[in-house]
């Protein structure tokens, strides 16, 4: 397999720049990179997040500008979050399926501005639309119900594909929601349009500046550890996968991101499908943190993170970092 040094000097290969290029196993570009986006209410509007230095939500014709943008440098997906007004949260969270809601007025200003262009991701999870701040719906408990909760994110997800949404990802981790959109999606002949699941997504601590962003923080009381999972378990991991597979995802997704590399590299060992990773809001703001304090490059910081996922096994990465990142591979 391998020689003995002398004979094997592993240090050759990495003598020179050209070496290592010709050596080099991963690479990231900016078709790897999914670019999360947060959507407010207005015009010509753009509201820093403080929490997310260099993210802000903007209005529907800024979120134009930064599809466009992302075509531009070679992003070919955006995902789109909503900051719902907080006259239109409810316990039910019906905005969620109103036609004219905000995610759907700016699915479809990005579709007629970009067309296929690029790919527009919409989260399925009532989070921003819920004044409780819960992705479900809740029994008198408390407890966020699971079947009744799938039924509204059956709508909420066609509601989406019918605004000219291409790729449907799941955030709730209610179970056989994949299956039951799976079908809506068929029976209203959106055959074409993927889901993306959050398969294994973590009740993590990692997801605060996340919530500042769509305003769901301040509402949330209690966590999310009754449907989210739990940090300690792998292999439970992917069962939340295989089962996802099963019901009709075409890809899957693991959340937060560089915490839980072990889980992206069983999943795609195992299974083999298109796995991507989210490098979360709390990931993002501890890389901007630790650079602003002199601990580290922030361009080299990130560029080494993304590449961790790739050598993991992902497809991709959804990253707020993305057009960062973009720019300094186009150079
Ligand atoms: C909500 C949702 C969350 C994120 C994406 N979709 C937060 C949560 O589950 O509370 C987190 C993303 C991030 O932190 O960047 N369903």
């Amino acid at each position: 397999m391998t020689g003995s040094y002398p004979n094997t000097r592993l240090r050759r290969s990495r003598a020179t720049g050209w070496s290592r290029a010709l050596h080099r196993e991963n690479l990231i570009t900016p078709a790897d990179l999914i670019w999360p986006l947060f959507v407010t209410e207005g015009n010509g509007v753009e509201e820093p997040i403080a929490s997310l230095p260099g993210v802000s939500r903007w209005s529907v014709d800024g979120i134009v500008a930064r599809a466009k943008e992302a075509v531009a440098l070679g992003i070919p997906v955006v995902a789109l979050f909503p900051n719902t007004q907080p006259d239109r949260r409810s316990d039910d969270g019906a905005e969620a399926h109103n036609p004219d809601n905000l995610m759907c007025r700016a699915i479809r200003a990005i579709k007629d501005a970009c067309g296929d262009d690029i790919g527009v991701l919409t989260d399925v999870a009532l989070d921003p639309y819920t004044s409780h701040g819960q992705d479900g719906l809740l029994n008198t408990d408390g407890y966020v119900v699971n079947d009744d909760t799938v039924a509204v994110l059956v709508d909420q997800a066609i509601n989406q594909a019918e605004a000219g949404a291409d790729i449907i990802a799941p955030s709730d981790m209610m179970d056989g929601r994949i299956r039951a959109i799976r079908m809506a999606l068929e029976m209203g002949d959106h055959h074409n349009v993927q889901i993306m699941s959050y398969a294994a997504k973590y009740a993590s601590a990692f997801y605060g500046p996340f919530r500042d962003a769509v305003g769901s923080g301040g509402l949330l009381k209690g966590d999310k550890k009754s449907y989210q999972m739990d940090p300690a378990n792998s292999d439970e991991a992917l069962r939340e996968v295989e089962f996802d597979i099963a019901e009709g995802a075409d890809s899957v997704m693991v959340k937060p991101g560089l915490a839980y590399l072990d889980i992206i590299y069983r999943v795609k060992q195992q299974f083999g499908v298109p796995v991507f990773a989210y490098q979360v809001s709390g990931e993002y703001a501890m890389l901007e943190a630790a650079s602003s304090v002199g601990a580290g490059d922030r361009d080299a910081l990130l560029m080494e993170k993304l590449l961790a996922f790739k050598r993991a096994g992902c497809s991709g990465v959804l990253t707020y970092h993305a057009p960062v990142a973009a720019r300094l591979l186009n150079g």
